[in-house]
């Protein structure tokens, strides 16, 4: 049977969501065993199903898509047991979640079996399976009596489908089979967690949180995508570099879940009190702006944004398509429509879609990744050029590896921030001139930070870019050579690359001119790595001093630039 040119029959058939009846789904349960394909609906999005153990069958899934034969496969198991055959081993973390999450939205990447036709994975030595939670999901996969791999039931880069009808858009023709259930309760797939390096990482936010996810876990990494990189969600985030994100997660390459229509997506401005209205002017500036441009528009947003948007502008002469997909602090009610509205909209034929962004706690993670990847503009309504500057100003911590000194530094300093009330202003972050591989802080590092009551188990060690340095206000160094290799790399960054003790303006460092080796050694802060907990818990010790001045420094400078009414960086101002 080939699958290009829509030769097969697609054959529709309505099963009841709660209660499904096994002698409607038995027809499509044999095709699905014999190699056929079959569109059948998760708890997350409706999938396309094969016999994963097909070689044959998981091909004709990536002809119907139109899928990037890199993008690996998730395959969807009747119980948990079941998982047996699939991996080589199921480790302890993966049985805690399971007893947890499943059946539910969570992919766990485990290493993969030889049962598992090596199509589903492309050539990774991995495979993500789950156990989905809707009846009818699991009484198609018990009664074909085989695992099924399944993609969402698109064709690859346009929005998932959440009801049949969306998935008949695409694959009409494609499939042999389309179970139709009704729309499927959460909305955005489901979370794939990669379990088979030393710590868990999310590779895709979806229906089981991130904040879930660590209740069970306790340390748990996220890769960040597109919208979340600029600002990280609900504090720090754990940005892991892009290639290495490539290299984990395949798929993640690939430009996703897109409408036809451009999206231009509006994250809200959820830190000012007034915050919704101008998140809402901000929209109503993006209206204005494409219809004088000629295009026409629809926008989808918060109840609430829907409601000050009739404020914001006047529709009156050409009415605006509005979708309130659901409330502000709802991500949940977002998630659930999202992909649906996108579909809507399209079908509208509007040339753009104007699309809010969530919140970004919870499900709001999933909602804005998928946005984020939609998008071919993101906009910050936080960062419209109002007064004052809400988004932290990022103060870069550099060492060598950025697996001990540095990390511990961005930690002490956020801890001092906060405690100054600077948090607002700025915020910590480190980096290294040298990682060899994204790895976590060095275990006495952790530890040392745990004594005093901070957290360093997320830590990733990144590699530090010209880029990086160009965004960011201020730049303290642990030495001087980590200075001067900064300099190397973005020599622009002159006027804002300083040794951390020569900021706090301690002794021997101090001057921007680091002369001698003598004065060099003298400033610096010496690299505690191999050398056993009590050098680690002095260094942390040293830093400490050096970090309390330059606390006392932006405090200065915050009173100064209050008084004088300068929006001066820190960088910019004269050695004391
Ligand atoms: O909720 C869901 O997960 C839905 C329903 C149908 O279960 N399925 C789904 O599949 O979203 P798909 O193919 O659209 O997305 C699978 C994601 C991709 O980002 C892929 O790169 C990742 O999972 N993935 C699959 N196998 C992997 C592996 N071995 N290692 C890393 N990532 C993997
Ligand atoms: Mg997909």
């Amino acid at each position: 049977m080939a699958a290009t040119g829509r030769s097969r029959r697609t054959k529709v058939i309505r099963v009841d969501a709660g209660r499904p009846d096994p002698s409607v789904i038995r027809e499509a349960a044999h095709s699905l065993a014999c190699g056929g394909l079959v569109v059948f609906p998760t708890e997350t999005v409706y999938g396309l199903g094969a016999d994963a153990t097909d070689s044959r069958a998981v091909r004709a899934v990536f002809e119907a898509k139109g899928r990037p034969p890199d993008n690996p496969l998730i395959v969807h198991i009747w119980s948990p047991e079941d998982i047996a055959g699939l991996v080589t081993e199921v480790p302890p973390a993966a049985a805690g979640l399971m007893s947890r999450f499943w059946p539910g939205p969570l992919s766990l990447v485990l290493r993969r079996a030889a049962r598992v036709a090596e199509e589903v994975s492309r050539g990774l030595d991995t495979v993500a399976v789950r156990m989905p939670a809707h009846p009818v999901a699991l009484e198609l996969i018990r009664l074909a009596g085989v695992p099924v791999a399944a993609p969402s039931a698109n064709v690859s880069g346009r929005p998932s489908p959440t009801r049949a009808a969306d998935a008949l858009a695409d694959l009409d023709g494609l499939v042999d089979y389309v179970l139709d259930a009704g729309p499927c309760p959460v909305g955005v797939e489901s979370t794939v967690l990669d379990l088979t390096g030393p710590v868990p990482v999310v590779l895709r936010p979806g229906g089981v949180t991130v904040e879930e996810l660590r209740e069970v876990l306790g340390n748990v990494q996220v890769l960040e995508g597109p919208a979340t990189r600029t600002r990280p969600p609900g504090g720090p985030g754990v940005a892991v570099p892009d290639a290495e994100a490539a290299a984990r997660s395949p798929g993640l390459r690939h430009r996703h879940y897109a409408p036809r229509a451009r999206l231009v997506l509006v994250l809200p401005d959820t830190r000012r009190p007034d915050g919704p209205e101008r998140t809402a002017a901000v929209v109503a500036r993006v209206v204005a702006g494409e219809r004088a441009s000629g295009r026409t528009v629809g926008v989808a947003c918060a109840r609430e944004t829907a409601d000050l948007l009739g404020r914001a502008g006047d529709w009156r002469s050409e009415p605006l398509p509005v979708v309130a997909w659901g409330a502000r602090n709802e991500p949940g009610e977002i998630a659930a429509r999202l992909f649906a509205v996108l579909r809507d909209l399209d079908r509208q034929g509007v040339d753009v879609i104007i699309a809010e962004g969530s919140s970004s706690e919870g499900l709001g993670r999933a909602v804005n990744d998928r946005l984020g990847r939609a998008a071919a503009e993101v906009i910050e309504a936080g960062d419209d050029g109002g007064p004052p500057a809400e988004t932290p100003d990022t103060i870069l911590l550099i060492c060598s590896g950025n697996t001990c000194r540095s990390p511990m530094a961005a930690a002490i300093l956020n801890d001092h921030l906060r405690r100054a009330g600077l948090d607002r202003a700025y915020r910590a972050e480190s980096a290294g001139v040298f990682v060899p591989a994204a790895g976590p802080a060095s275990p006495e590092a952790v530890q040392v930070m745990a004594e005093r009551g901070l957290d360093l188990g997320n830590h990733v060690a990144r590699q530090v870019t010209a880029e990086l340095l160009d965004r960011t206000r201020l730049i303290l160094t642990m030495t001087g050579a980590h200075k001067e290799a900064v300099l190397a790399l973005a020599p622009g960054v002159a006027d804002r690359v300083f040794t951390l003790k020569g900021y706090a303006g301690d002794g021997a460092g101090s001057g921007q001119d680091v002369g001698s080796i003598a004065s060099r050694a003298a400033g610096d802060i010496s690299d505690p790595i191999g050398l056993g907990l009590e050098v680690y818990r002095e260094a942390a010790d040293e830093i400490e001093k050096a970090v309390a001045r330059v606390v006392e420094r932006l405090t200065n400078l915050a009173d100064l630039r209050e008084l004088i009414g300068e929006p001066e960086g820190p960088g910019e101002e004269k050695q004391p």
